[in-house]
């Protein structure tokens, strides 16, 4: 079918150029598109046209008619239903393969909209399935009403890059295959189409292999640190434990099929290795018996070469093969820190056997030998920019962790790339500063950083460029115990990810996309999807100044914010905040984020008190150094809540800066306690702690981190029943705004305290 004549155009502009809030006269009642990716091109032309219950859904032929009930899937209860129809209709919907068109890529469409109805057509089953993601998001753009009337438009779509990844850790935390199936909804909404599927770690092997029974009877149980891998009645050890059966995975990788969504499974070799060793020594340097690992971080386990490895590798990329129907097979090659492989003989001789360049060499004889094996099955290998380091087979694709340089690297040896930087694109990094955030690593990927994320670098040539596949975003998990941390992690920065790796650059605009984010909100909470509230929501910092509260909001996104001080909830007539608030004690402020009039996230109140003044939590805290901060949630109890602690495991410290000190006679610190559930590597050397000078150490206070010392209190060996502690230190004459540093003294191995709250108590 050709497109239809559209009406004459009254005003035809491309959405980039004009605000999408910018409604015309005529147009009352008319949706506002908010799509998410933005189309390479959408012309808003005049008319209207109604869908509701009444409308008809025409399709012909199996593609178009799969294409027609998935739209009709995707459709809100709340909206309207219209119904599919087996005879074309004047006017409806249709649904349609349209051979006479060239399309630019199997994932383009078209959607044309005037008074007789919509068109929907596309040159594959895949565009027509986005066709039908685009028609489910119009008609989603406003209020949720059993009729909802479209403007007139035309719309011609296709993906800047073929790859729009998403990695999702399942080793380190384990997702339901239902979890799962959720997730792969959204991401087909949002037009991603490569579930990159992280299967295998230190912490945990996820399928069955034949041949190797206990990759999934020993390697896919941890007994996690501390108070959560015990059961508090019996004192007896908790395995955290899962696996997907083959008929889970094939389960999975139909439910994306269906969604055009391809699997990429990741067996992560040499390293993160330790669950597969621990359930088969022999595949390990030494051979000893060792446990999966229950800590986080490098571990220095490492596969052997040996020949029987090696066949075992190869049981593993056939069984890969066999599940996984797509192009390409992860192979890891992260993090392998060679220390095994240097100290010992077997290794060295295999070095030498072998004619290979040292432990990297090594390690490329090894990618280049699954190489073989997968290609043999008519995969293609992807793996992390490690595996650059040795020579590496000319099909090999190079997914770019550790900055952009790997990619350069790659696409200038006519490798191709996936762009993965951790600065931009790991979704485990938090979102914002609020002391409402997940567990996780605080240093902040923002979405506004992940929106303007720019995967082609401008050092490549228009050649190599071509190499760039296109971008992905990775989830690792090892702080998110559950389902809702993932999606918290996830959302709202998977649509800015979209966007990167869909909509053309002309039409990447973050303030447009902040006025189409909100009505993605409605979409999310229609799905269950427990989406980060943190972005839309204020921030509040307050500080005590002239016996009154300074306090001061921020919104992570700029969205306007409202306040009131009266204790009511603000509404959209309350006051909008521009500056700092000076309030005299006591003090209460409700504060909202807004956005076209209505809130965007739940109210923020605080109450502020000469009191709370003078208390404050970790997250309120600096640290001396922030080697490597983390928000780290506390091992127990094993079912229910826990707390969560800001801290840096390199060199444990929180400063009150400017502390006001006058008038202090003691200075209470509350404190848990939890394992040290790292491995670090070469960076072990960066652990630093001060030696403990009674039996288990001390609480020290100091003015400044390295300043003098105003105090120190004796640890007690453990916490009280609750898990904390709450000591007493007291304090004399000390000037106003010193910088109050407190630190815990005493090996952090095998456990550490962690600050939870510090309260001034005045004379
Ligand atoms: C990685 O983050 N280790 C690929």
């Amino acid at each position: 079918m050709k497109p239809r004549t559209l009406v004459p155009l009254v005003v035809a502009f491309c959405m980039g150029l004009l605000p999408m809030s910018a409604a015309r006269a005529g147009d009352a009642g008319i949706v506002i598109p908010k799509l998410l990716p933005q189309p390479a091109h959408m012309v808003r032309m005049q008319g209207s046209f109604a869908i509701d219950g009444n409308t008809g859904i025409h399709a012909d032929g199996v593609v178009a008619r799969t294409a027609a009930t998935q739209f009709a899937a995707m459709l809100p209860a709340s909206g309207p239903q219209p119904k599919r129809v087996a005879s074309k209709t004047p006017e409806g919907i249709a649904f349609a393969i349209d051979v006479a068109q060239s399309w630019p890529s199997p994932d383009a469409y078209a959607i044309d909209i005037d008074a007789s109805g919509v068109r929907v057509r596309a040159g594959d089953g895949k565009g027509l399935y986005y066709g039908a993601v685009t028609l489910a998001q119009l008609l989603t753009s406003g209020e949720s009403t059993a009729s909802v009337r479209l403007p007139a438009l035309h719309i011609d779509d296709a993906p800047r890059f073929g790859w729009r990844g998403l990695m999702l850790d399942s080793a380190r935390h384990f997702q339901s295959v239902d979890d799962i199936k959720r997730l792969l909804d959204a991401m087909a909404q949002l037009k991603l189409d490569v579930f990159h599927w992280h299967l295998t770690d230190d912490q945990g092997w996820r399928f069955p292999v034949p041949g190797w029974p206990k990759l999934t009877t020993v390697g896919a149980c941890r007994i996690p640190s501390g108070d959560g891998g015990i059961d508090a009645a019996t004192g007896k050890p908790v395995p955290y434990c899962g696996f997907y059966s083959e008929a889970q995975i094939r389960e999975v990788v139909a439910y994306a099929a269906a969604r055009h969504i391809d699997v990429v499974p990741e067996v992560d070799i040499p390293g993160h290795a330790t669950a597969a060793i621990a359930a088969y020594p022999q595949l390990g340097v030494s051979g000893q018996p060792i446990a999966v690992s229950s800590e986080w971080g490098v571990n220095v386990n490492l596969f052997n070469a040996d020949e029987a490895t090696m066949r075992f590798l190869e049981d593993v990329m056939a069984q890969v093969a066999k599940l996984f129907p797509g192009r390409y097979v992860h192979i890891g090659g992260d993090e392998a820190v060679k220390d095994q492989w240097k100290a010992s003989a077997k290794m060295q001789a295999r070095i030498h056997e072998l004619g290979v360049n040292g432990e990297e060499g090594l390690q490329a004889w090894m990618i280049a030998r699954l190489e073989r094996a997968l290609s043999a099955h008519g995969k293609r290998v992807i793996g992390w920019d490690e595996i650059l380091a040795g020579k590496l087979p000319q099909s090999a694709t190079v997914m770019s962790w550790r900055g952009t340089d790997g990619a350069i690297d790659a696409a200038r040896q006519g490798h191709d790339v996936v762009m993965a930087p951790a600065s931009d694109l790991y979704l485990d990094y938090l979102q914002t500063d609020s002391p409402e955030e997940i567990p996780g690593r605080p240093t902040l990927v923002t979405l506004k950083q992940v929106y303007e994320f720019e995967p082609v670098p401008k050092v490549l040539d228009a050649q190599q460029a071509t190499h760039i596949l296109g971008v992905q975003a990775n989830v690792w998990t090892e702080h998110m115990r559950t389902i809702a941390r993932v999606q918290h992690a996830l959302f709202p920065r998977i649509e800015a990810l979209a966007e990167v790796a869909w909509s053309p650059k002309s039409e990447r605009d973050y303030a447009g996309f902040l006025r189409r984010l909100p009505a993605m909100l409605p979409r999310w909470r229609a799905q269950g999807i427990a989406y980060a509230a943190t972005p839309f929501q204020p921030i509040v910092t307050s500080d005590a100044q002239d016996g009154g509260v300074q306090v001061t909001l921020s919104e992570p996104l700029g969205y306007t914010l409202r306040y009131t001080t009266d204790g009511s909830a603000p509404t959209a007539a309350s006051p909008e905040y521009y500056a700092t608030l000076g309030l005299p004690l006591p003090a209460a402020v409700n504060a909202q984020a807004f956005f076209d009039g209505k809130p965007l996230g739940a109210v923020v109140a605080r109450a502020f008190t000469i009191t709370s003044l003078l208390t404050r939590s970790d997250e309120e805290l600096a640290t001396c150094t922030r080697k490597l901060v983390l928000r780290l949630e506390d091992d127990g109890p094993r079912i229910g809540d826990r707390a969560i602690f800001n801290v840096d495991i390199f060199d444990p410290c929180w400063t009150w800066k400017r502390a006001p000190l006058t008038g202090i006679a003691e200075v209470q610190v509350r404190a848990g306690r939890i394992p040290y559930f790292f491995q670090l590597a070469h960076d072990e050397s960066s652990r630093v702690f001060k030696p403990a000078r009674t039996a288990h150490g001390e609480l020290e206070l100091r003015a400044g981190c390295d300043g003098q010392a105003l105090a120190t209190v004796p640890l007690p060996a453990q916490p009280d029943a609750d898990g904390f502690i709450t000591l007493h230190a007291p304090l004399r004459g000390m000037p106003a705004n010193t910088d109050l540093c407190i630190r815990f003294t005493g090996d952090t191995r095998p456990a550490m305290w962690v600050l939870d709250r510090v309260t001034l108590v005045p004379h």
